[in-house]
């Protein structure tokens, strides 16, 4: 491929979005809308990528290049939004002059592949047209800008929906929004737009028309498929291209050996992995980086982010796991809390209503019920019981509780960190612990009881006359 420029544009505001947010960085399955589009430029090897600013263009601008770090994407400001012909022309002098083809890609195209502008770019070679359109044929063309062609099916323009006369509302080929032009055909005739049409804007699709009726290339096209470019201009759309997406990883998943129990209501990234024979119960939201592991059960309604979880493992339902692993046949939940950090042992059990923070928990052992466990490091074999609490923080900083192997923490007890348990030592249930106890000691940080004879009837005495008036003595 000759060296080919590429111009994305992503000034504009998007106001059918309704949103404080520009178009571009509105998220489509878990990624800014525009890294989808540029994520199938950045690997066409030597293409020039300009990105069109305009709309928060600090923000878009900052989000691209944090995600493409020493890629080749510039960018260039249009200051005022006057059309996408306006956009094109503000970019055309950032254009190398050894790019003798200038690609231009609407920024509201998220399934772009990058096979079709391969596929584009090698067929307005092939015929040096002036420009190639990618053009597709909706069921529902409605706010696409319409293909006009003459009794030849020569292609003669585009016409917006805003302009069209009632018989070319009915034309079903419209424009998608990706195109292919000659750069010395740009250069000669972008100055000639006119705003006189129904949005007062620069239209690029105007282009079309006048390499139609010019003397340099004549007009070429390419066909898509309808749902590839899909643009993006409110949320519905944008739901719906989600929807699209979703139920291809998940037809995806399922041919790879995953299980999903109802699938249409389970949100799964691209970038999520699951393992062969793993149970993906309903409802559940997996993110980011999450890796799970083969022959693992997801419970109902759980949310894992950028995890681990490995073979065998279970999480039941209602969990919430964020940049946590879970390793080989833990059991999770139900209704468990794993913060960053924190990382389940192989055969552990961390039960319901349990919360962890940065904290290890070592093979075989056990947190059933209800406690807090922060900055933590738990040894094997170790049983936590129910309502303990790692007090981790002192108003200043965190600190860490060290529990050995083989111990054995008595229900309601609170670990006042920084604190360290000896293996194989017992902590007798309601303890505040807040001296280290050595290796193999039973420790117990509570009042000692007392029992005083008959004395339950004498209190019941002193509160009834209490209430009743009486002073009680
Ligand atoms: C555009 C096309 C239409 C086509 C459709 C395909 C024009 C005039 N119309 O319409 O023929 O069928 O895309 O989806 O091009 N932008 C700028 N600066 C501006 C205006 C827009 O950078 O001054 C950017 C927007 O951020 C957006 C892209 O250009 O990413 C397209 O603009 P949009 O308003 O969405 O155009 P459509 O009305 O969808
Ligand atoms: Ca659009």
């Amino acid at each position: 491929m000759s060296r080919v420029a590429c111009v994305v544009l992503a000034a504009g505001m998007g106001t059918r979005m309704k949103s404080d947010r520009p178009k571009v960085l509105h998220q489509v399955l878990g990624r800014p809308m525009i890294l989808r589009v540029l994520d199938s430029l950045v690997e066409v090897p030597g293409m020039k990528i300009i990105v069109v600013v305009g709309h928060e263009a600090e923000l878009v601008k900052a989000t691209v290049t944090a995600s493409y770090p020493g890629k080749r994407v510039g960018f260039v400001q249009q200051v005022r939004q006057l059309g996408t012909g306006h956009a094109l022309a503000t970019a055309l002098g950032s254009i190398p002059g050894n790019c003798p083809a200038v690609m231009v890609v609407n920024g509201d195209l998220p399934l772009l592949r990058r096979a079709t502008l391969m596929r584009l770019s090698r067929s307005h070679a092939r015929r040096r047209a002036a420009v190639t359109v990618a053009t597709m044929e909706l069921a529902d063309p409605t706010g696409y800008g319409r293909i006009l062609r003459n009794g030849k099916g020569a292609i003669q323009g585009v016409r917006e929906q805003k302009d069209c006369t009632f018989d070319e509302r009915r034309i079903h080929e419209v424009n998608a929004g990706l195109y292919c032009f000659s750069r010395r055909f740009l250069e000669a005739n972008i100055s000639r737009l006119r705003a006189g049409n129904a949005q007062k804007e620069l239209y690029l699709t105007d282009m079309v028309a006048m390499a139609a009726h010019g003397s340099s290339g004549g007009v070429s096209a390419i066909e898509v498929k309808a749902h590839e470019l899909t643009g993006v201009n409110d949320r519905a759309e944008l739901a719906h291209i989600e929807q699209a997406l979703r139920d291809e990883l998940a037809t995806r998943l399922m041919a790879s050996g995953v299980t999903m129990m109802m699938p249409h209501t389970i949100w799964v990234e691209q970038s999520v992995e699951v393992g062969k024979d793993t149970v993906v119960e309903p409802g559940c939201i997996l993110t980011g980086k999450t890796r799970i592991g083969r022959r693992v059960r997801v419970g109902a309604g759980s949310i894992i982010s950028g995890s681990e979880i490995q073979d065998g493992a279970v999480i039941k339902p209602y969990c919430v796991i964020e940049n946590a692993t879970v390793r080989r046949t833990a059991i999770v939940g139900p209704f468990a809390r794993l913060r960053p950090g924190s990382d389940v042992g192989r055969m552990a059990h961390i039960g319901n209503f349990v919360e962890l923070k940065k904290t290890v928990i070592g093979t075989g052992s056990k947190a059933n019920h209800l406690s807090y466990l922060g900055d933590g490091v738990i040894g094997d074999n170790v049983n936590i019981g129910a309502g303990t609490i790692f007090c981790n923080y002192d108003g200043y900083g965190k600190h860490t509780t060290v529990i050995g192997d083989d111990v054995f923490i008595g229900s309601d007890s609170q670990m006042v960190a920084p604190v360290e348990i000896g293996s194989g030592s017992y902590v007798g249930s309601g303890s505040t612990i807040t001296r280290n106890v050595p290796p193999g000691s039973l420790a117990m940080g509570r009042a000692r009881q007392v029992n005083k004879d008959g004395r339950a009837a004498i209190l019941r005495e002193i509160l009834r006359a209490r209430r009743n008036g009486g002073d009680g003595t």
